[in-house]
């Protein structure tokens, strides 16, 4: 039996009453809450920073999962420590001494993830795999929501999760990730899906049941 965890983007929230959005995707059963953070730079478009995410890190115990798109990702990663980050992940494509930074963000007891957007090759992080807690396959390139899913991506995560082999590394995928095709990405490998519009359109309570299905079953 395979369930995977689902961690609902609050990109796809409504801002205007963000703290109820992330109590009510709380109360309908998100594992993790998705926090994407775009800088205008690395990707076209500008979200959350640190002081939003200290104040909304009052509203849920749960995880906080921290998605840096944003360029040099070394210059506020302390800055998200502080504002409540439990897994802060940035992007290979972003910066030239990724290990380190992943270094700085262990030290401090967070967890430490890394991602890659559609077009890296996995063998970009081979180097990285005990440097890491988690790996992020991007299923779109970042920066909106309501993407559609890039099916190449499968290949990816498959050959990703061979590369983990034993090793105690969460696989998630980011992007375009619905009720249909979570079937074959946990086929592929992946434990955490991360779910944007997937989630946030409609009834809650039923959208996250719908992706947390039973893989044996759904085949
Ligand atoms: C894209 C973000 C994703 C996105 C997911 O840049 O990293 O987290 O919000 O949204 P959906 O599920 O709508 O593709
Ligand atoms: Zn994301």
């Amino acid at each position: 039996m395979n369930i995977m965890r689902v961690a609902p983007s609050i990109l796809s929230a409504n801002f205007t009453k963000l703290g109820d959005e992330i109590k009510a995707i709380d109360n309908a059963g998100a594992d993790w809450i998705h926090i994407d953070v775009m800088d205008g730079h690395f990707v076209p478009n500008l979200t959350f920073g640190p002081p939003i995410i200290k104040q909304l890190r009052s509203i849920t115990n749960k995880f906080f999962d921290v998605h840096l798109m944003i360029k040099e990702p070394e210059k506020s990663i302390e800055q998200y420590i502080d504002a409540g980050a439990d897994n802060i992940t940035f992007h290979i494509e972003a910066c030239d001494h990724a290990p380190r930074y992943l270094k700085m963000i262990r030290d401090s007891g967070k967890k430490a993830g890394i991602s890659l957007n559609p077009q890296t090759p996995a063998h970009a992080i081979t180097h990285l795999l005990d440097d890491v807690d988690l790996i992020l396959v991007m299923s779109v390139n970042p920066g909106f929501g309501g993407q559609h899913f890039i099916p190449s991506q499968i290949e990816k995560i498959k050959t990703i999760k061979k590369m983990i082999d034993n090793r105690d590394i969460n696989l998630q995928v980011d992007g375009g990730v619905n009720h249909h095709n979570i079937v074959d990405i946990a086929h592929a490998g992946a434990n955490i899906v991360v779910a944007g519009s997937a989630v946030f359109h409609g009834d809650y309570d039923d959208n996250i049941r719908k992706l947390k299905i039973n893989i044996d079953k759904a085949v």
